[in-house]
């Protein structure tokens, strides 16, 4: 229940289609408290620490916390996209804590065992076929009593959007649910208690309110499903017109966001 990674890596070449998607949510989200702020909160580790992030993105997780990183804390910065890493060493080259980046594929990781206190992967345990082999690996990596911190999206994440495609690519819905539906909010904490214990899960309550139609547009367009099977021009055109007239309908584009984040502690500590 996951997409072949030769699309997840196409997908994240570099981070422009992934900045086209924080577009939309940066500039339409109701909940005012920063998404990556409010992840930061979550983190229980000490002023010392030796901590690894997997599939880091651009970093936007450090660059939107650079006030707070405690200077103890030695961080890894890992993605398996060589682009997204160079878009992550220039999007973190103005933050004065220090940094090691390093292509990594979360299967596989190369360290030793019990290195970390803390390992992060936000957002990306649904893109990894080999899940089991990776919650093993993330296991092997960390010290007894260390913690594991993963971000997921839930099932009716961005549901409306969806619903508006399917009306011009029929199936949509159905396709774009299996890109997230292999690591859920619904069925992490299930696959997680498998690897590690005192699993949590903490939600983060937001919603969209979209009232420019370019930035939806953007967003649709950046997502996997639409580049492999790209809408022709004439399908683009008509979106749009949807889109603006529905926004001239109700005045927006309300939006369901299912966001949260599972914490879990390695056995033996
Ligand atoms: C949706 S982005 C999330 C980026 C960042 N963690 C965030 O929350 O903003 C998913 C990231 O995971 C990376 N990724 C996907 N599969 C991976 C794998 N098997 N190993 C390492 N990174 C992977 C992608 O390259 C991409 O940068």
């Amino acid at each position: 229940m996951t997409q072949d990674k030769q699309t997840v890596v196409e997908q994240y070449k570099d981070s422009g289609n992934l900045n086209a998607r924080i577009a939309l949510h940066d500039r339409c989200s109701v909940n005012e408290y920063p998404w990556q702020r409010w992840v930061f909160d979550h983190f229980t580790c000490s002023t010392e620490a030796r901590i690894l992030e997997l599939g880091c993105g651009p970093g936007n997780l450090w660059r939107e916390n650079a006030d707070r990183i405690p200077v103890g804390w030695d961080i890894t910065l890992s993605d398996f996209s060589a682009g997204m890493l160079d878009d992550a060493r220039r999007n973190l080259s103005a933050v004065t804590h220090p940094f090691t980046f390093r292509v990594i594929d979360a299967a596989t990781i190369p360290f030793d065992a019990m290195t970390f206190d803390a390992v992060l992967a936000n957002h990306m345990l649904y893109h990894v076929p080999d899940r089991s082999q990776t919650l093993a690996e993330i296991q092997r990596v960390l010290k007894p009593g260390g913690r594991f911190f993963t971000s997921t999206v839930g099932e009716t994440h961005m549901r409306e959007l969806w619903e508006l495609v399917d009306v011009y690519r029929p199936g949509t819905i159905t396709r774009r649910s299996v890109v997230t539906a292999g690591f859920t909010l619904e069925n992490g904490a299930a696959q997680l208690s498998e690897w590690f214990s005192d699993v949590e899960m903490y939600s983060y309550e937001d919603a969209l309110v979209v009232t420019e139609p370019d930035l939806l547009l953007a967003y649709i367009l950046s997502s996997s499903i639409l580049i492999t099977e790209p809408l022709s021009p004439g399908q683009q055109t008509a979106l749009l017109a949807l889109i603006k007239a529905r926004i001239a309908d109700h005045g927006a584009i309300h939006i369901t966001k299912a966001s949260g984040l599972f914490r879990a502690r390695c056995g033996g500590g």
